[in-house]
């Protein structure tokens, strides 16, 4: 009998796998399986040869991974994004630059693309929505873990299996017999040409630049074997890389499970979509389910214990005066980062009660409510940190950044240049002004504003920067990564 337990840990380190009792066996064969082929004598050796090989684990996940996939699977999310997502995100990008500038495409993300049926369907959606102009308007990505399944995405040939329920005009158009062959098809080039595919893997720290500010993701059926706390984490970096204004969209049967309040659920034409912002949207913000799943209703009732844990704990103990105003905000800057919103809210309260002029406890509680898009009490408690301390530079980088996130892109700058006029190394603020001047298609003065805040990055200020307090999602090697890809398109001055 193999013990699983150091694979099972590497797995879900990694890739976020998890193997409850049906999928042990698939687990222990695979393992037998790559273990034979290379030889190892034994199953510590192949362990070791795996946490020391990348190229061995990567085999392995190839084993494991389940590719089920086929053609315009749930074909109302594929309407719903050409012919309501798409008009928005047009219009939007129309407004905030007085046209629409075709030389930076619409991205769409297919995450955990398998073996290519997703992204081809968008591209096909697309096409046959927007005709020949959708080449020159869309570009499509699709990224997987599994590189046997992107080899196969990349050659575009498909089975009859992957056709299920399609219609076969769309065959006839999109797709060709391939020579000698019996029931095989290849995409046309036309589509083709149109997708980029990468291996990616979706749990990693760092995303390739590829994925980088899409407007739409699919993210559908990949999260079902993580665990809450991988599929939440996954899900905070999408929402991160997603553009404002974009949508992320997972499959109907997975909506409410991710309804944890990390982008807000918005429902149009009776389809549920997660939606990076509540500005200029014609749908309906949905709170919560009516109707929770055992899942969500679990994790509340967890949640909810440890909130009630925590806050008598601190209540009392803050009456008592034995625990410091300095610590309960440590203690409420470890539960942001630890992604306990509500638990770190309730305890800046207690401390801006006891203590009203501690201007980091309102910096961070401005902080969390902007991630919540609880942008008025944010901007109020900008303003409080202001009062007690006019040249705090993070309570002007966090009204510029609200500014920018709420379209007030004038007001967004002014608050940016304030940050920059009392810290000119806060790369944050140069960033921010880069995509607010960029919005506004000023490209030179966004090319050298993305360069000051690389330079800076780069120098290694990340570190003493006053704004660190914020616990931003992306660490500064994805903020780099960030610069130097917005940097590459505004000098190319096209975008893949
Ligand atoms: C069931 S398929 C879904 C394909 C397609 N999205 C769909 O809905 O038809 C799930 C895919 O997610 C990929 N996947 C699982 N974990 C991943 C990770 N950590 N990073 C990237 N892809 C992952 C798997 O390799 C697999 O190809």
């Amino acid at each position: 009998m193999i013990n699983l337990e150091p694979f099972k840990a590497l797995l879900l380190d990694n890739c976020g796998f998890t193997f409850s009792n049906g999928r042990e066996e698939t687990l222990s064969s695979s393992i037998a399986k790559r273990a034979a082929i290379c030889k190892a004598s034994t199953l510590s050796n192949y362990y070791k040869l795996l946490i020391s090989d990348s190229n061995e684990l990567a085999k392995l996940i190839e084993l494991l991974a389940i590719n089920e996939t086929y053609f315009f699977r749930e074909p109302e999310q594929l309407r719903l994004m050409t012919n309501r997502l798409i008009p928005e995100i047009i219009e939007a990008k129309s407004l905030s630059v007085g046209k629409f500038d075709s030389s930076v495409k619409i991205k769409i993300v297919s995450a955990g693309c398998s073996t290519g049926e997703e992204p081809y369907s968008i591209a096909i959606a697309l096409h046959e929505k927007y005709g020949v102009e959708s080449q020159n308007l869309f570009s499509v990505v699709g990224v997987d873990i599994d590189g046997a399944a992107i080899e196969s995405a990349v050659k575009g040939v498909y089975g009859r299996y992957s056709f299920r329920g399609m219609d076969s005009s769309i065959i006839n158009r999109y797709f060709e017999p391939v020579r000698d062959s019996t029931g095989l098809f290849q995409i046309k080039d036309f589509i083709k040409n149109q997708i980029f595919f990468q291996t990616a893997n979706l749990n990693a720290e760092n995303y390739p630049a590829l994925i980088f500010s899409p407007d739409i993701i699919f993210y559908r059926n990949v999260s079902i074997y993580f665990p809450d706390k991988v599929q939440t984490s996954i899900f905070s970096r999408l929402a991160n890389i997603l553009n404002f204004g974009g949508y992320l969209i997972v499959s109907s049967t997975e909506t409410m499970h991710h309804n944890t309040g990390i982008l807000p659920l918005v429902e149009i034409d009776e389809l549920f979509v997660y939606k990076k912002s509540i500005l200029n949207s014609n749908s309906r913000i949905v709170a919560i389910s009516s109707k929770p799943s055992k899942q969500i209703y679990k994790t509340s009732l967890k949640r909810a214990t440890i909130l009630k844990q925590t806050t008598s704990k601190i209540e009392s103990l803050s009456a008592s005066h034995q625990i410091a105003p300095k610590e309960l905000f440590d203690i409420a800057l470890e539960h942001t980062h630890k992604n306990r919103q509500k638990e770190a809210i309730l305890i800046l309260k207690t401390l801006i009660e006891k203590e009203p002029n501690f201007i980091n406890a309102h910096l961070l509680l401005a902080n969390i409510l902007t991630d919540s898009q609880n942008f008025k009490k944010a901007e109020s408690h900008c303003n409080i940190a202001l009062n007690y301390n006019q040249f705090c530079t993070p309570a002007y980088l966090m009204l510029g950044i609200i500014a920018h996130q709420t379209g007030r892109n004038d007001e967004g700058l002014k608050r940016l240049r304030e940050a920059l006029y009392i810290d000119a190394n806060c790369w944050v603020a140069h960033f921010y002004l880069a995509e607010s001047v960029n919005l506004l298609g000023d490209k030179k003065r966004a090319i050298s504003a993305y360069h000051s805040a690389l330079d800076i990055l780069q120098n290694g200020a990340d570190s003493k920067n006053k704004s660190s307090i914020f616990p931003l999602r992306f660490n500064s090697e994805q903020f780099k990564a960030l610069c130097q890809y917005k940097l590459n398109i505004l000098q190319k001055g096209s975008v893949n």
